[in-house]
């Protein structure tokens, strides 16, 4: 048989037969659910809180000027009016990590908001001079990362069984100009020299772990939702949440023993006690509430690094009774953060898309909404009538729960354990890039499947997602991105 005895007719069927089983998977594939990404203009973040009085206004206002502000080893140099920088230090503005989509928010990128720029880490590195070495970890599109070791060094350079868990620092002062000074008619000389920590060993012994910045928007209403509410809300749906192997607690402040909620592990009780310890562990700016300098604790730092007298950050006695002049500037951040309105989503209720409504369904019945509560009340508010009785669109229980091996970073603060996170708040994912506690995915299919490993409570939920369809689940992720 020849080719050209071959029917029209015939090759066409040859053809299908040959296409066939492509044709049927193309039909089968040709709908993946998949993270929209993050969502355009307008940026739903940013804004003080709507109806704020005048002298409220001016706080916030102060409390903005001063989170953005960079600070210099002596608050000297242009542009970089703050004093206290290091000797270590993660960065050197409150804002250049909470910045994006607005300041007060989390990790820039350029990838998605090229108008918030790179992950500031790289520059920092080396301004004014200083000789630090970018960290493989920090990346110029990656995102703003904290490091912090699990254990403490033995002398001999092994890992001890000591835990350690708090924040290192990135990069110190060594090099900058003004971490040298040259003082008296002796012109003698005073040189900070302080390597940066070793963190190819750190990774190599399996002791280094990542955080990356929360977004501080609507922080106002997240410091004044009172104890009872919260406990109410974490026994609620109790036998739903029993069958689906949900449980979950309250990290508590040591001290006092109330409930703390800010941070990845829900580690710290309030916003004038972050502002005051972001203030010491990521700039390294001494201040009224951490009032020692601060070196690779439990190591002192060298006294050549030590320029300024403490607390570098305090109240200012020369101001007189002109409020948000006086007042020191971690309280301004404090103030700052607590009149940062909740960020806005693309729509609400019934005037949302019906994709958007149907992902709002599925986000409460497959169970996500058993950790991510949607809504909980303030109570009232010595600050501002605003943040009185006010709904908190937060999406989250503000408990910590395991996740899991697989999300893990064997660090313990207070009574939150190993693997053991706060639900994250879900309000403003539309507008964010990076994702868990370390930043390790931009994808929002990622990010739920990662909820699921050996000894998560989000197991059976996650287990509920994987039985959605995929237009299901694509309704859930535009959900996730309109708020
Ligand atoms: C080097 C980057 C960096 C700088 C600079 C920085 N932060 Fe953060 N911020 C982080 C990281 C990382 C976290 C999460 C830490 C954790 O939970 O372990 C965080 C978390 C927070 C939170 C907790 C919000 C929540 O709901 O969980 C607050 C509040 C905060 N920062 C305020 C500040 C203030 C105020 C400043 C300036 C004094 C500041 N930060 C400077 C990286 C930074
Ligand atoms: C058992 C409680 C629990 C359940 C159920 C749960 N989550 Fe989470 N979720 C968390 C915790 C805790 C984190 C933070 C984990 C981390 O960063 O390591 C988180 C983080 C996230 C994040 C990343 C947020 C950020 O700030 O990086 C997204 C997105 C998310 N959850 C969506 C979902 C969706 C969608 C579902 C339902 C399919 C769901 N979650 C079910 C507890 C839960």
């Amino acid at each position: 048989m020849t080719h050209s005895r071959l029917t029209p007719s015939l090759v066409l069927f040859a053809a299908f037969l040959l296409f066939l089983p492509s044709l049927r998977s193309g039909l089968e594939a040709q709908f993946v659910a998949r993270d929209p990404g993050p969502r355009g203009a307008p940026v739903g973040a940013g804004n003080p809180i709507a109806g704020l009085n005048n002298s409220q206004t001016a706080f916030f206002e102060d409390g903005m000027l001063r989170f953005g502000e960079v600070v210099s080893v002596s608050g000297t140099l242009l542009g970089e009016v703050s004093p206290g920088l290091g000797p270590g230090f993660n960065s050197n503005s409150c804002g250049s990590c909470h910045s994006q989509p607005a300041t007060g928010g989390t990790s820039p990128s350029t990838t998605a908001y090229p108008f918030v720029g790179p992950n500031p880490q790289v520059a920092v590195a080396t301004l004014d001079g200083a000789t630090n070495t970018v960290p493989f970890f920090i990346t110029l599109d990656g995102p703003v990362r904290e490091p912090r070791f699990k254990y403490l060094l033995a002398s001999n350079g092994t890992l001890s069984n000591v835990r350690d868990g708090g924040v290192h620092n990135a990069f110190t002062i060594q090099g900058r100009v003004d971490a040298t000074m040259v003082f008296g008619m002796t012109g003698g000389l005073q040189t900070c020299q302080l390597p940066q920590p070793d963190f190819q060993q750190m990774n190599h012994l399996g002791n280094l772990i990542f955080r990356i910045p929360t977004p501080v928007f609507g922080a106002g209403f997240i410091e004044n939702i009172p104890e009872a509410t919260l406990v109410a809300n974490l026994q609620s749906n109790g036998t739903m949440k029993a069958a689906l192997g949900i449980s979950g607690h309250f990290n508590r402040n040591p001290n006092d023993g109330t409930i703390s909620r800010f941070g990845w592990k829900a580690q710290n009780k309030s916003l004038g006690l972050f502002a005051a310890e972001a203030e010491s562990v990521e700039m390294g700016v001494s201040n009224e509430v951490f009032s020692d300098e601060r070196g690779y604790p439990p190591v002192q730092p060298p006294a050549e690094c030590l320029f300024n007298g403490t607390p570098e950050d305090h109240t200012n006695m020369q101001a007189g009774n002109d409020g948000a002049q006086a007042t020191s500037n971690a309280v301004e951040f404090a103030n700052f953060m607590r009149f940062l309105d909740q960020p806005r989503p693309a729509c609400s209720g019934s005037g949302c898309p019906q994709n958007v409504q149907n992902g709002r369904s599925v986000f409460n019945s497959v169970g996500c909404a058993l950790c991510h509560t949607p809504s909980l009340q303030t109570a009232g508010s010595s600050f501002s009538t605003q943040l009185s009785n006010a709904q908190a669109n937060l999406f989250s229980d503000l408990a910590v729960h395991h996740m899991g091996s697989g999300l893990a970073d064997d660090i313990i603060q207070g009574t939150a354990g190993p693997d053991e996170f706060r639900t994250a708040p879900l309000w403003g994912l539309g507008q964010r890039v990076f994702f868990l506690h370390d930043g390790r995915t931009q994808d929002l299919v990622q990010a739920i499947e990662q909820h699921s490993s050996a000894g998560s409570e989000a197991n059976g939920v996650v287990n509920n997602y994987h039985h959605l369809s995929e237009a299901q689940k694509q309704d859930l992720l535009d959900f996730l991105r309109s708020l």
